[in-house]
């Protein structure tokens, strides 16, 4: 999918709305996510952390759980943002739940902040050689 200026900007503006939303009160680290579907549709997650830290929850399967329930069936973008100035990148779990709802070559992975857009990246270059849903003939 052509991914124009006007649906980057969506995109990032969705993202950022996500993550105020965001539970994070032990880290402090606000995440949110902006996923695209294949339907050309917007779907958003927030971080949420736990008392009981290992119960934490990433803001990429909050958005790709969003996306199930709106009977969406796979991620073509995704735009993750972080409070920066390092460059968020999603973390190996969460490249594996993406993994479950896409093509790697096709879905784009787009790192960002409250300053913009800062790098993107398919998933096929952060997660080589994955292993997918393909290796049980589904
Ligand atoms: N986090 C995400 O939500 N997504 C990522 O890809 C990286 C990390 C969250 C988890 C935790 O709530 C906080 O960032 C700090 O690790």
């Amino acid at each position: 999918m052509e991914l124009s200026q006007d649906l980057l900007d969506r995109l990032l503006a969705e993202s950022l709305r996500a993550r105020e939303f965001s539970h994070s009160p032990y880290s402090n680290y606000k995440v949110g996510a902006a996923i695209l579907d294949e339907q050309g549709r917007i779907h958003i997650g927030a971080n949420m952390e736990n008392a009981s830290y290992p119960q934490g929850w990433c803001a990429e399967p909050s958005a790709l759980t969003a996306m199930i329930m709106a009977g969406g069936k796979r991620a073509v973008a995704a735009l993750v943002t972080g409070p920066g100035p390092g460059i968020i990148t999603p973390c190996g779990g969460c490249r594996q739940k993406l993994r479950e709802f896409s093509v790697p070559e096709e879905l784009v992975i787009i790192a960002g902040d409250p300053g913009g857009i800062r790098q993107r990246w398919t998933l096929a270059e952060l997660l080589p050689h994955s292993f997918g849903p393909g290796h049980l003939n589904f």
